[in-house]
C-alpha cells in the first residue's frame, strides 16, 4: 500500500468554503482528492493562549487538521514576514520590501508550533508535502523532532535571483531550511535556475551535483512542476454552471455585448492598477468600443491588514471611478468592479461567457486562472487569452496574446486583437494551449512531484533545469 501524502500550507480551505481564488488551494485540493490523505495548517482562527492540537474534519477521504496561531505572532508571521517581507521580495519588487528582525523570530515561532502540532498526527509511512513561502523552515523543525519520513517542498511564487534574495538579511538561513527537505519544487526552470543561483552563493559550487544539492551529510533534490488544472473537471463544472441563476443572470445583463474578464486577488502583484489604466487608454485610443464591450473585474479583497494591499484598493478605486465617470453612458458602463468571490463553479461560468481574459500580473508564480480560463472555453468558439510575459504560466501558454503588462499600450492592442481576433485563428491558438494544458495537468504536477518524494535520490522523474 502506498504512504499516505501529508499536504501543509499555512492556510487550509475548509470543504465549502468560499476562499479567495488562488493557486495554492486549487492544487492541494486537487492533489488530496486523487490519493485522499491529511490537509495540515492554520484553520483561520486566532488564539490568546497555547494554540493546542489540530482539530479535525474529514470530507470525502480528506481529513482537514486545522490549528489556531497566537494572536500575537500572527501579524509579526503572516502580515509581516510572510506578506511583507518574503512575497514582495519574491515578486521582485524589493520596493515593497521591508524586514522587521521581530517578525523574522516570530515566523520561525509559528513554523515551530505548526511542527509541533503536526508530530503527533503523523504515521510512520507518511510522506509529507510542505506548501509555499509561510512554511520554509517547517522541515529542519519536523527533522529536529525526530520525523524521518520524506518531506517535499514546493514554492507556488517565483524565486528570485540571488543578487534580489541577498536583499534579506536571513537569506542565508532561509536557504539553510530549503536544503533540509528531500524534495524542493518550482514552477518554472527560471525559478530553478535561480534557486541554483542562490545554493552556489551561499554553499559553494561544489554542493550541487545533477539537481542533488549535499550539504553535510544530508542531500535535497531540486526540480520543475510546473502546476497546472483539471480539464475534464473544469469542463463538466461549466457545464453545470451555465444554466446556473448567477451566471445567467450576469450574461443577459450584458445585453449582447462582448465581456472582457480578469479574476485576481487583489494583490498588487497582479498589476491591476497597470490594466485599469490600460483600459482607460485603450477606451480613447479604440473609441468604437464603448457601448461594445464590457469589463468585468472580480477582485476579492486578500491581506487587508498589509499597508501595501490598503494602498492599491484605494488606487483601484478611484481609477474604476474614474475610467466609469469619464466613459459610462446611462445605459452602459465600461469598469464593473467587484470586491467579492463567488463559488469556483460560478467563476468558471463566468469565464466560460468571457470573450477576453485579461490575465496581467507584474509577476506570478504560475497564474492558475489564466489555465482555468482556456479549460472553460467552448472549443468551437474559444475566447482569447491576454496574458502577462512575467507569470511563471507564459512559458508554457505561448499561444496566448503575451504581452508586458508595465506597457498600457501593448495591453490595449492585444484587448483590441483578441476582440477582432477572427474564429479560425482563435480555435487554432485554443487547440495548442489546450495541448499544454493537457500536459501539464494537476495529476501530472501532483503525481509527478509525489513520485519524485517517495522516490530514492537521482530520481529520473525530477526534470532537469534547461
Ligand atoms: C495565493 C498564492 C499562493 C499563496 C496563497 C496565500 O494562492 O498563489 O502562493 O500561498 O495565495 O494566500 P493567503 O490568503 O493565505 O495569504
Amino acid at each position: 500500500m502506498k504512504s499516505r501524502l501529508v499536504c501543509v500550507s499555512n492556510r487550509v480551505t475548509l470543504p465549502r468554503k468560499v476562499s479567495a481564488p488562488g493557486g495554492l488551494t486549487v492544487g492541494i485540493l486537487g492533489a488530496l482528492k486523487r490519493t485522499g490523505g491529511l490537509w495540515f495548517g492554520w484553520g483561520g482562527e486566532l488564539t490568546d493562549g497555547d494554540p493546542g492540537p489540530a482539530e479535525i474534519l474529514t470530507r470525502d477521504g480528506i481529513a482537514f487538521a486545522t490549528v489556531p496561531v497566537q494572536q500575537q505572532l500572527f501579524d509579526l508571521y503572516y502580515n509581516g514576514f510572510a506578506n511583507e517581507s518574503l512575497w514582495p521580495l519574491f515578486h521582485y519588487m524589493p520596493s515593497r520590501f521591508r524586514f522587521r528582525p521581530q517578525e523574522w523570530a516570530a515566523y520561525e515561532q509559528v513554523n515551530r508550533q505548526f511542527a509541533q502540532a503536526l508530530l503527533p498526527l503523523l504515521k510512520e509511512d507518511d510522506c509529507i508535502w510542505v506548501h509555499d513561502y509561510h512554511l520554509i523552515p517547517l522541515a529542519r523543525y519536523l527533522r529536529e523532532m525526530g520525523v524521518r519520513v520524506p518531506i517535499g517542498f514546493f514554492l507556488h511564487i517565483p524565486f528570485p535571483y540571488i543578487e534580489t534574495l541577498r536583499v534579506l538579511p536571513t537569506y542565508a538561513e532561509l536557504m539553510r531550511d530549503l536544503v533540509a527537505y528531500d524534495l524542493v519544487g518550482f514552477q518554472t526552470d527560471s525559478d530553478l535556475n535561480c534557486f541554483l543561483s542562490a545554493v552556489v552563493a551561499v554553499f559553494g559550487e561544489r554542493v550541487v551535483e545533477d539537481h542533488c544539492i549535499t550539504v553535510g551529510n544530508h542531500s535535497a533534490r531540486c526540480g520543475v512542476f510546473p502546476i497546472g488544472v483539471d480539464v475534464d473537471a473544469i469542463q463538466k463544472t461549466v457545464a453545470a454552471s451555465q444554466r446556473s441563476e448567477p451566471v445567467r443572470r450576469m450574461v443577459e445583463s450584458l445585453l449582447g455585448r462582448k465581456l472582457v474578464i480578469g479574476v485576481d486577488r487583489l494583490d498588487y502583484s497582479k498589476g491591476l492598477v497597470e490594466r485599469f489604466a490600460a483600459y482607460e487608454q485603450f477606451l480613447e485610443t479604440f473609441p468604437h468600443n464603448c457601448g461594445r464591450i464590457t469589463y468585468l473585474q472580480i477582485a476579492p479583497l486578500s491581506r487587508k491588514d498589509v499597508t501595501s494591499y490598503a494602498e492599491i484598493r484605494r488606487k483601484l478605486e478611484q481609477a474604476a471611478g474614474r475610467t466609469n465617470g469619464r466613459f459610462a453612458e446611462t445605459d452602459w458602463t465600461p469598469i464593473r468592479y467587484l470586491n467579492r468571490n463567488f463559488p469556483h463553479d460560478v467563476l468558471m461560468g463566468f469565464l466560460r461567457a468571457a470573450q477576453v481574459a485579461l490575465v496581467t500580473p507584474l509577476r506570478d508564480g504560475m497564474n492558475l486562472v489564466a489555465k482555468e480560463y482556456l479549460a472553460a472555453q467552448d472549443e468551437d468558439d474559444p475566447g482569447v487569452l491576454v496574458l502577462s510575459n512575467l507569470a511563471g504560466a507564459a512559458r508554457e501558454l505561448t499561444a496566448a496574446l503575451q504581452i508586458n503588462p508595465y506597457d498600457p499600450q501593448a495591453l490595449g492592442h492585444a484587448l483590441q486583437t483578441a476582440l477582432t481576433m477572427s474564429l479560425g485563428e482563435r480555435r487554432e491558438r485554443h487547440r495548442q494551449l489546450m495541448q499544454n494544458l493537457r500536459e501539464h495537468s494537476i495529476n501530472a504536477w501532483a503525481s509527478e512531484f509525489v513520485a519524485a518524494l517517495r522516490s530514492p535520490i537521482s530520481a529520473p522523474e525530477v526534470r532537469a533545469a534547461s
